[in-house]
């Protein structure tokens, strides 16, 4: 596991933005996990972005994204579905049909969980796996105790979890009580890991994540088994880490992250989210507080 620690959550963001871009351009083919959440909001609309401005290519990109909740149409604002095509499919030259979420209306789970381990295996596995983490220290809806080894299934949401995302339903009582969610095992399989953290609210979590005992009461835990996978955080999300000097010298010195060291411009001049504020629909997006 790498830690790389930035700035300020801007510069978090725009960094876990450029690893995905370079991942697509050397493979256009590539085979993205996404994640939900208020955190990958400016991970999209990073994307979006640079698709608009410097033509990033999502024509032949195939993704599955970790969960979806049990009991929520695709067309539901508050359905995972409506978010990507919200804030990234909907604003990119994406092909729909090569976006995947598990259906959280199907007729029989089982074989809907089964189903999309085989289209995830059929596309020749996951390259990049985007990650956010709960509270809770959960990766998608892997709750507490979810097992390490295991697969796509429908797991019980946690209070925390629940409590957590109340925040993008109109009240606590209307967050579903069950999701579909890959397993740490499918999360595990994927080539690559990537896990965007902002924000004091996930230090705590984070260092446990990251530095702490594996445990299945931490899902997150369990990306210290995964041979490639990089942790991305702002200040506050780092600030509980021992080892935070080590992880500060290796990003610095390894030849790898040379490209990534600088800032984007947009970054450096603190422009960033006052761009992204105007972006069309006359909407304003979503801006994690610690960044603006
Ligand atoms: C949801 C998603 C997780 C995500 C988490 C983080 O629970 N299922 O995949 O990691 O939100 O949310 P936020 O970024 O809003 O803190």
């Amino acid at each position: 596991m790498e830690v790389v620690i930035r700035p300020n959550a801007d510069a978090a963001t725009d960094l876990v933005a450029r690893v995905i871009a370079r991942e697509l351009q050397n493979n256009p083919r590539l085979v993205m996990g996404l994640a939900t959440g208020r955190t990958m909001e400016s991970v999209y609309a990073r994307l979006v972005q640079m698709h608009r401005e410097e033509g990033l290519n999502f024509s032949a990109c195939h993704t599955f994204n970790l969960d979806e909740y049990v009991g929520l149409r695709g067309t539901d604002p508050n359905s995972y579905r409506h978010y990507m095509n919200h804030h990234l499919f909907g604003q990119v030259n994406i092909n729909l049909k090569n976006t995947h979420l598990p259906d959280g209306m199907a007729d029989d789970f089982e074989a809907e969980c089964a189903s999309y381990e085989k289209l995830i295996a059929q596309c020749g596995g996951i390259d990049l796996q985007l990650l956010g983490i709960g509270l809770n220290g959960h990766l998608g809806f892997n709750e507490p105790l979810s097992a390490l080894r295991s697969r796509t299934r429908v797991k019980i949401l946690s209070p925390v979890t629940r409590e957590q995302n109340a925040l993008l339903f109109q009240s606590s009582d209307q967050v579903p009580n069950y999701a579909i969610t890959m397993g740490v095992g499918t999360i595990l399989d994927s080539r690559r890991c990537l896990l965007l953290a902002t924000g004091d609210d996930k230090a705590e979590i984070v260092a446990k994540a990251v530095e702490g005992p594996i445990s299945s009461m931490v899902s997150a835990t369990a990306l210290q088994l995964h041979p490639e996978c990089t942790v991305i955080l702002d200040e506050t999300a780092a600030s509980q880490l021992k080892e935070s000097n080590h992880y500060r010298w290796i990003f610095e010195n390894e030849p790898h992250w040379e490209n990534f060291r600088a800032q984007s411009p947009a970054v450096a001049s603190n422009g960033f989210h006052a761009r992204l504020e105007t972006l069309p629909q006359g909407r304003r997006l979503q801006v994690n507080k610690t960044a603006v």
